[in-house]
């Protein structure tokens, strides 16, 4: 039968899919089909609007391959990514970061994971450093991993990755970074406690040489992310935390490209000019430090 009206036309749609077995694809397929007509409806989407986003979304899947996933760039910069992050992690709560202390029932922050965890990080000791380039002030990163009573993790895994102080990650520069630069994982001692050495990051722009790119230019977005570190922490028992800590006062810190910035995440990083505390690293000169602690939420 053929419908008369939008409405009609809609409503034969979600009838067609009311049979779908499974109640999880039928809830789902059934809030899409009613939200895209609805969006077609609202702005009168014509046939060349609806073809150039068939093109678009097209150009989106030609432009993905193994190093490279413009889908899920679109989704970041569609803000749907921080979205799911942020639905999903509702129960953790706002707690952690920069140095203090954490509450009863908190836990740190997640953000995004970003496209750029695409390779194994190559386990490391405590202290050592994951830049191998050396073209920057050197930086100690140190915290605890805690529970979220206080109780310190001892053996928590800490998967770290980072763009470096020009703004790319290794695997963007290969032949000029050596690959697994920026890169590590590491086990926290018997008190939880974690530290490395590394330079800070900078900000940097996401990949814009595709249709997110063109997307960013039609829409007069700027493609920056402020300066972060990446971090995917896990421990027995305890919800595995993807986060970031971001620089504060990075350039951008107020209009990340992706929504990823959260006020909980975003650390000092102080100069440090005391060659007694340089040497307990390794170091001999001045250096930055961002001291932080990481709080997971137990599994319920
Ligand atoms: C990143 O932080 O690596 C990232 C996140 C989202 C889009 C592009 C890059
Ligand atoms: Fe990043």
């Amino acid at each position: 039968m053929t419908a008369m009206t939008p409405d009609q036309l809609t409503k034969q749609v979600l009838a067609a899919y009311a049979g779908t077995p499974d109640p999880r694809l039928r809830q789902l397929l059934t809030s899409l089909i009613s939200h895209l007509h609805a969006f077609a409806v609202e702005t009168g989407l014509t046939r060349q609007e609806w073809l150039a986003g068939v093109e678009f979304l097209t150009a989106t899947g030609q432009k993905c391959d193994s190093e490279r996933q413009e889908f899920i760039l679109l989704s970041d910069v569609l803000g749907i990514s921080m979205l799911v992050e942020t639905i999903n992690n509702r129960v953790t709560g706002q707690g952690g970061l920069g140095g203090r202390s954490p509450q009863e029932g908190t836990a740190t922050e997640s953000t995004v994971l970003g496209p750029f965890h695409m390779i194994e990080s190559p386990r490391r000791e405590l202290g050592e450093s994951i830049d191998f380039v050396g073209t920057d002030t050197p930086c100690v990163v140190r915290g605890r991993v805690l529970s979220a009573d206080g109780t310190p993790l001892p053996g928590a895994e800490l998967d770290v990755w980072q763009a470096n102080d020009q703004g790319f990650y290794d695997v963007q520069q290969p032949g000029v970074q050596p690959r697994t630069n920026g890169r590590g994982l590491f086990t926290a001692d018997a008190e939880g406690a974690f530290w490395f050495r590394t330079i800070v990051p900078s900000h940097y722009p996401i990949p814009t040489d595709g249709p997110v790119g063109q997307l960013l230019l039609a829409t007069g977005r700027h493609p920056y992310r402020p300066a972060h570190i990446h971090f995917i922490v896990t421990a027995p028992g305890h919800r595995p935390l993807t986060t970031h800590i971001f620089v504060a006062g990075s350039r951008h810190i107020e209009s990340d490209a992706v929504f990823a910035v959260k006020k909980s995440l975003v650390t000092e990083f102080t100069h440090v000019d005391d060659p007694a505390l340089a040497a307990r690293y390794g170091l001999t000169g001045p250096f930055q430090l961002a001291n932080f602690d990481i709080v997971l939420q137990p599994e319920s």
